[in-house]
């Protein structure tokens, strides 16, 4: 997505590592704040592992730096239970010091093949860019659940507001166009290969996220609280970040689609399929397809909440000119949008050679796709075929959604 140098965008991203794990507390090191992932100890070690399995072992054909720890560190989970995740947990962690000797030496290696530069590494080389950024956010999620008194403190300021009537907008009748076609030259996931073109019927969609203050009228009416809600004092707090705060009434709520699916009930609406969503954002009254909900113009801050320019959501008005051509805001950044798609391959679906196992083990129809981005979405991501997929009772990520009639 831009010109960088793949050592120096290795580097950023490795930077960012950095940063989030310089958050939490070295006696947290051990911790897993979400009892179905690993501790973070293992996503300090999977990251550069990963990127040396992928590109030096697999792709180069190297020696390795000491195998069981390469063994170790190479995948994650997203076990669906707490008998599989003790099943597959580690008794005893090697110490901190071994881990960031072997850490270093990943990077020396895959920083090695970087700079040469070489044609054939493209593939491997996306792959481990993209799947690091993966993993800012998803480790964002979990020093989120982590206590305060565990994390580094950081400071934000929040901006709240009133909450806006969110009409709903019209998209007219037209073709969706999903994925993208094999011989698009730029890197995607084998989940996004395969062009499909849907016809989706008129429809209306709230121009807006619903809002912490709209789900509230839904608890009090009996509907269920979000987890990242809390009440204290007599009165309703979000847990953002770093601190509780008094519930921003005009934020997007962070929900699981289960939950968004009995608000949608209550209200006797629906959510959008994925091929609604691609019509809602990146469709035009005038028959093109736009590449971002805004046009061409490469993502910025401007656009939207995302790209961790902060932690935390911002009012759902808060990024007009990156409302779409029907006028829809925030379908990329300030949270995912669910869909009420099961996560499933395209026609023509062949397994991603650099990193076979990355969708088909999630293509069990348990899995639902989310569309856009959270704020803290590396903006390499930011592409109007980016796939993201989780259970639909998993109430950990920054995900909103919208309604549909
Ligand atoms: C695409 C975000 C669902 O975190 O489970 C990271 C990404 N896959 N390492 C996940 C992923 C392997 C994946 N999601
Ligand atoms: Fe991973």
């Amino acid at each position: 997505m831009n010109d960088m140098l793949f050592d120096e965008a290795y580097l950023e991203n490795r930077a960012r590592t950095r940063e989030l794990f310089s958050i939490i507390a070295p006696e947290a090191y051990l911790d897993s704040p979400i009892p179905l992932r690993h501790p973070f100890v293992f996503y300090h070690g999977h990251l550069p592992a990963f990127s040396f399995l992928t590109l030096n072992r697999a792709v180069c054909g190297e020696r390795s730096i000491d195998e069981k720890l390469e063994e170790l560190f190479r995948r994650g989970i997203d076990p669906e239970s707490r008998a599989k995740a003790n099943e597959l947990s580690i008794e005893r962690w090697p110490d901190r010091p071994t881990i960031e000797r072997f850490i270093e030496e990943c990077d020396r290696r895959v920083l090695t093949v970087l700079q040469k530069n070489e044609r054939s590494n493209r593939l491997a080389t996306y792959t481990i860019l993209e799947h690091e950024a993966m993993h800012h956010e998803t480790l964002t999620y979990i020093v989120h659940q982590l206590p305060y008194h565990k994390k580094r403190p950081s400071r934000f300021s929040h901006r709240d507001g009133p909450v806006p009537y969110s009409e709903p907008l019209a998209v007219a009748r037209g073709i969706a166009l999903l994925g993208v076609p094999d011989e698009d030259e730029h890197f995607s996931w084998d989940n996004e290969h395969g062009a499909l073109e849907i016809k989706v019927d008129d429809f209306s969609i709230d121009r807006f996220n619903i809002t912490n203050g709209e789900w509230l009228e839904f608890v009090d009416a009996g509907g269920p609280v979000p987890i990242f809600w809390e009440h204290a004092d007599r009165q309703w707090r979000l847990r953002a970040c770093f601190e509780s705060i008094s519930l921003p009434r005009s934020w997007p709520v962070y929900v699981t689609l289960d939950q968004a699916q009995a608000f949608a009930r209550w209200k006797g609406l629906r959510l959008p399929t994925e091929a609604e969503y691609h019509r809602a954002a990146f469709g035009t009254p005038w028959g093109e397809t736009r590449r971002y909900p805004w046009g061409e113009e490469s993502p910025s801050a401007r656009h939207g909440n995302f790209d961790f320019r902060r932690y935390d959501p911002e009012p759902v008005f808060a990024s007009p000119a990156g409302a779409s051509a029907w006028g829809v805001e925030s379908l990329v950044g300030n949270g995912w949008e669910w869909t009420t798609t099961p996560f499933a391959p395209f026609p023509g679906f062949t397994p991603q050679t650099t990193y076979p196992q990355y969708s088909i083990d999630f293509f069990d129809g348990r899995h639902f796709v989310l569309k856009g981005a959270s704020p803290v979405t590396p903006r390499r991501l930011l592409r109007a075929s980016f796939r993201n997929w989780f259970y639909p009772d998993y109430p950990y990520l920054y995900a909103s959604f919208r309604c549909v009639r």
